[in-house]
């Protein structure tokens, strides 16, 4: 399906020894017969020449505010409006500081700050450049905005060293956009939280009590929802697998207490919240501050309840959507449906411990979607990504219904 047939595509290319991708990548968006128009930044001149980029867009280069031959204005407004996208690659740690802070000292920002269509980002830098707080934070910052941060892969960089930072390659930068086009960001303009992985409740500060879950299911379902266009926050506990969609807003929540705390917070600013964490029922009554010592005795830890999130949410819910999850060994269908209307949640998926292939740690589940009027529907054993997208389809229908 030709979906970037006849869009307009502004590409930004900023001084990094990435630019020689934006070569191929402008190729290949031509290719998908869009019309594009690429604007440089004077360092990207170095890395790539404009005659390549002009010839490939099929279009002259702009690089400057004005063109210094004639006078003749290069309008960053009418730019702006002519796209209906603007894709910066490869986009340096410098530009998406300067794009966060609002600096806007050349026509590729001066155009990112008038323009009107979605934005897609693509870094490219070197691994310790791209894991620093401050280029974390203004990535963060990005995507509070609505830009679409395209996640550089891990791999060998220009500087010889391994790690995250290497511009997604041209092809899949391509993908993303069809896909923003073929209408699949049916969740745009909606708010999810999504609980995940195990928390854990420190004893001493050596020991702690937590659980199996590896946040696997939590976090495909948040990379689901946020490749459907919505604005996702992931309250994390402890997992074992990495967020991967760079749109996806984190925010670590280790214990029952502090997922407690950050789930509150969210929560009325939300359309929906998906409670797949699996949170600790009981926490130490009190945390000792030195390593506690063995003797001959026996020893016995007094635990305290700790607050049931989804109970809470349940009680606080205007209109939101709140969706949690049962993990059963036993009578798991009656359970589940105690657990729903206990909760006051719209519906649970259930997964059952006894099923082959199905639970905590596996790459694949098996669950049971029950709604309140407790109609069910079952689906088969399947991997946790594919299972992701099922579940999505519930929220998607349940919200955009409601
Ligand atoms: N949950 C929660 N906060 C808790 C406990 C559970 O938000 N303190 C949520 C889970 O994220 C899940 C649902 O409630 O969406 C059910 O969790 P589960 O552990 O299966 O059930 P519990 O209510 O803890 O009951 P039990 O452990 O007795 O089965």
């Amino acid at each position: 399906m030709e979906v970037l047939n006849g869009k307009n595509i502004v590409v930004g290319i900023t001084g990094s020894i990435a630019a020689y991708k934006a070569a191929i990548l402008v190729r290949l968006l031509t290719c998908e017969k869009a019309n594009v128009k690429v604007i440089m930044t004077p360092l990207a001149k170095q890395f790539i020449t404009p005659l390549t980029m002009a010839t490939l867009s099929k279009n002259p280069i702009l690089v400057d505010f004005f063109n210094p031959e004639n006078g003749e204005w290069n309008s960053h407004v009418s730019l702006g409006e002519w796209a209906d996208a603007y894709l910066i690659a490869p986009a340096t740690a410098n530009t998406i500081g300067k794009m966060a802070g609002g600096i806007a000292d050349n026509l590729l920002l001066t155009t990112y700050l008038s323009a009107k269509c979605p934005v897609f980002v693509s870094p490219a830098m070197d691994l310790d450049m791209f894991a620093h707080p401050t280029t974390q934070n203004n990535i963060s910052r990005l995507i509070s905005y609505g830009n679409h941060i395209i996640e550089p892969e891990s791999g060998e960089l220009a500087s010889g060293l391994i790690g995250k930072g290497r511009m997604a390659e041209p092809a899949t930068i391509v993908e993303y956009l069809k896909k923003y086009f073929s209408s699949k960001f049916t969740l745009e303009g909606k708010k999810i939280m999504v609980t995940a992985g195990g928390t854990i409740e420190p004893i001493d500060p050596v020991r702690y009590i937590s659980n199996y879950s590896s946040g696997k299911m939590g976090i495909a379902l948040a990379e689901e929802l946020a490749d459907r266009g919505a604005d996702v926050t992931l309250i994390k506990a402890s997992t074992s697998v990495p967020v991967k969609n760079g749109r996806i807003k984190i925010v670590d929540a280790v214990s029952a207490e502090k997922m407690y705390v950050a789930s509150v917070n969210e929560f009325s600013k939300t359309d929906a919240a998906v409670m797949c964490a699996a949170v600790a029922d009981y926490t130490p009554t009190a945390i000792s501050n030195s390593k506690i010592k063995k003797n001959e005795n026996e020893w016995s830890l007094s635990l305290k309840r700790t607050k049931d999130i989804a109970a809470e949410l349940g009680k606080m819910k205007n209109n939101q959507l709140l969706v949690g999850f049962a993990l059963e060994t036993n009578d798991e269908e009656t359970n589940a449906l105690k657990k729903l209307k206990e909760k006051n949640l719209d519906f649970i998926v259930l997964n059952s411990l006894n099923d082959e292939g199905a639970g905590f740690g596996h790459d694949t589940n098996k669950i049971k979607i029950i709604y309140r009027d407790g109609t069910s529907v079952e689906y088969p054993l399947n991997t946790k990504k594919n299972l992701s997208k099922d579940i999505a389809d519930a929220v998607e229908r349940n919200l955009l219904n409601s």
